[in-house]
């Protein structure tokens, strides 16, 4: 047998896990409990059925979820699958605090008295049987007592966003399409052939059209007088509306939310400080490792508001593809900088609102400098 087999594999980067993991496309559905007179519901995408003889499902909540422990208590659970229009209550059950059932329509069920939420697809009650561990979540194996289903389309969730489940092929598109543009594989002021992207990224034409319209919309594509397409120049007062409109995002999240941030959430932002620290210190440090890091310091902190919706405009503000070469492999160490992200993380651990705004703005205006120099030594325009 394989030695290796049992040798004790590195700990696999969180950040490149979430990214990955994210591309397998799931439904929706909220856990519901009632315990000792209260009720409870989280948002959660980890369910799958797990047997048919018996009926059993499976569900994996975060040991730090509040459901997670009533769940434990009571028992019961129900597995709400919410419909495509039902994205409010998605975003409602995910997040901590409050009535999360104010102004929501449910019933109890017959079966243990748990809430059904009214609208959705299908809703199945377990009773929990055993309860594994596994890392920060616990996985309920739960055996069914009730299920019934109703008409409708389910809610998607993939990479992050919400959508219907044809919307998960467009929205890979146009992520791919972007990408495309922003990289430049097809030169500023050649036009963008949508058969070409369509072999090449195997993505349907009607896709690849629908990407290019929503990238005009965002600036990053020009339609020529003739009706095609081609990539939008990026200029100085462009990247500075994108970095500013990035900027505002993250003083909202922060201004709004520092006091909740978990001390898991700002132990890994400061550890990613630490790491670009030490990539900028070393011979062998990558730049794209380091860009990375540093593209994945403000995703964490921008998802921690708990909205996909925020991050992914966040993301959609990012140009971070276009720059490629822009920055030698020489200079890179002494141009980029990440004096500031650790400035930002000192400050949220210490809960320090206007600190943490002031190395924004300090991290923002550098951006921008770094973006001007690239693009004005290239001719004013990228
Ligand atoms: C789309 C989506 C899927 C989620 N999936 C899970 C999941 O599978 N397991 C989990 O523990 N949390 C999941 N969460 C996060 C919880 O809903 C979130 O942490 C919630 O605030 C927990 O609330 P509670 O502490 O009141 O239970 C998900 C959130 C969203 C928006």
């Amino acid at each position: 047998m394989d030695q290796n087999m049992f040798a004790p594999a590195p700990a696999f980067d969180q950040d490149v896990f979430r990214q990955v993991v994210g591309h397998f496309a799931s439904g929706v559905a909220v856990i519901t409990t009632a315990h000792e007179g209260r009720l409870y519901g989280t948002t959660a995408s980890a369910v799958s059925s797990l047997s048919m003889e018996p009926p059993m499902m499976l569900m994996c909540l975060n040991q730090s979820s509040s459901t997670h422990d009533a769940v434990a208590q009571a028992g019961l659970y129900a597995i709400n699958i919410l419909a495509e229009d039902q994205r409010d209550l998605a975003m409602k059950f995910g997040r901590k605090g409050g009535d999360k059932f104010d102004g929501v329509s449910f019933r109890l069920s017959e079966h243990g008295g748990v809430p059904i939420l009214d609208g959705v697809i299908a809703a199945i009650t377990c009773i929990v049987d055993e309860t594994p561990r596994g890392g920060t979540h616990s996985v309920f194996f739960g055996r069914v007592v009730d299920a019934e289903s109703s008409h409708g389309e389910p809610l998607a969730y993939y990479r992050g966003a919400f959508g219907r489940l044809e919307r998960v092929k467009e929205l890979d598109t146009y992520m791919n399409v972007r990408q495309w543009v922003l990289a430049r594989r097809t030169p500023l002021g050649e036009n963008l052939h949508i058969s070409m992207m369509v072999e090449a990224l195997r993505a349907e034409p009607d896709d690849v059209f629908n990407a290019f319209v929503k990238l005009t919309a965002e600036g990053l594509v020009d339609r020529t007088n003739a009706g095609a397409f081609i990539a939008a120049p990026i200029t100085v007062d462009f990247s500075n509306s994108l970095y500013d409109g990035r900027a505002t995002i993250e003083v909202g999240v922060i201004a709004s939310r520092i006091m909740e941030f978990e001390q898991a959430l700002l132990d890994r932002l400061r550890g990613m400080t630490e790491v670009m620290g030490q990539l900028r210190a070393s011979e062998n440090g990558s730049l794209r490792e380091f860009l990375e890091l540093h593209s994945n310091f403000h995703q964490t902190l921008v998802g921690a508001s708990g909205s996909v919706q925020l991050l992914d405009s966040y993301r959609r503000l990012s140009i971070a593809g276009v720059w490629g070469e822009a920055w030698d492999k020489a200079d890179w160490r002494t141009l980029l900088d990440h004096t500031h992200l650790t400035q930002l993380a000192n400050s949220l651990i210490a809960r320090d609102v206007n600190a943490a705004i002031e190395a924004v703005q300090n991290y923002t205006a550098q951006a921008k400098e770094f973006a001007r120099i690239a693009i004005e030594s290239r001719g004013g325009q990228v």
